[in-house]
């Protein structure tokens, strides 16, 4: 299969970036879209030239590293699907594929298709965590979670932070990301202790990073390759409000928007 790429190339995070065409002859249906990536990087170096810096790792949809826009949408807009789960089967021969990254101030670019979401372990940092003692592996029994807390809160932790939430939000807010953590921690018994704060910290740091309000427009669930449901948001701004009116005006700095 030919293929023709236009893809972002910008050597730094200061550098001015554009689209350079390059051409794939020797693409095929049962490559994966990073693995026709590799072949053209290949090529690329077997040239002299600078190969495309993309971020992966584990490239099977676990890790949260890989992603960018294909053709606008990101990690493709294929439902329930990371970049480096995408074949190329779902293209086809002639076809033109644009590739850009993540655009979001929040997200800088660091070179062509890579960009630093330090935000997001910031936004962690700052209160995504319990501190609840629970114990090894043997005492994981030894407090009892309601089925339904149980599978909602797996459900909110199946985000991987990949950031594809942020590029597809006109706002580029982070509400998907921080309602999936917020909503993991908080169904969970160990996470009530630091429910409050948790999500007055989070939503503080979101806008500290540059991550503008949610509006509503539905496309972070969209395009989340986990199918972090929208419901995650509600719960954020339950326990922002509620925290928030609990802390008075020093606490609610801000706002989810
Ligand atoms: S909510 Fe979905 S799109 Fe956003 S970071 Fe998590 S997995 Fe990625
Ligand atoms: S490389 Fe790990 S999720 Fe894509």
């Amino acid at each position: 299969m030919k293929l023709t790429l236009h893809v972002w190339r910008q050597k730094n995070a200061g550098a001015r970036g554009g689209l350079v065409r390059y051409e794939v002859p020797n693409a095929n249906e049962h490559m994966s879209f990073l693995e026709m990536l590799d072949v053209l990087n290949e090529a690329l170096i077997e040239k002299g030239e600078d190969p495309i810096a993309f971020d992966h790792d584990c490239r099977e949809g676990i890790c949260g590293m890989c992603g960018f826009m294909i053709n606008g949408k990101a990690h493709g807009g294929f439902k329930g699907t990371t970049v480096c789960q995408l074949h190329m089967r779902h293209f086809k021969d002639g076809d033109v594929i644009y590739l850009e990254p993540w655009r979001a101030k929040a997200f800088p670019v660091v070179k062509d298709l890579v960009v630093d979401r330090g935000s997001f372990d910031r936004i962690i940092a700052a209160g995504g965590f319990i501190t609840a003692p629970t114990g090894g592996a043997q005492d994981a029994n030894t407090i009892a979670v309601p089925k339904q807390a149980a599978d909602l809160a797996m459900d909110a932790a199946a985000c991987i932070g990949c950031g594809a939430c942020v590029a597809a939000c006109p706002n580029a807010a982070a509400a998907l990301f921080v309602g999936a953590k917020i909503s993991h921690l908080g169904h969970l018994p160990q996470g009530q202790a630091e429910r409050d704060r948790r999500a007055l910290a989070m939503v503080r740091q979101m806008n500290v990073e540059g991550f503008a309000n949610c509006t509503n427009i539905g496309e972070c669930e969209a395009v989340c390759p986990k199918q972090i449901p929208l419901e995650v948001i509600a719960r954020t701004n339950g326990d922002y409000l509620k925290a928030a009116v609990g802390a008075g005006p020093e606490g609610a700095a801000g706002g989810t928007g």
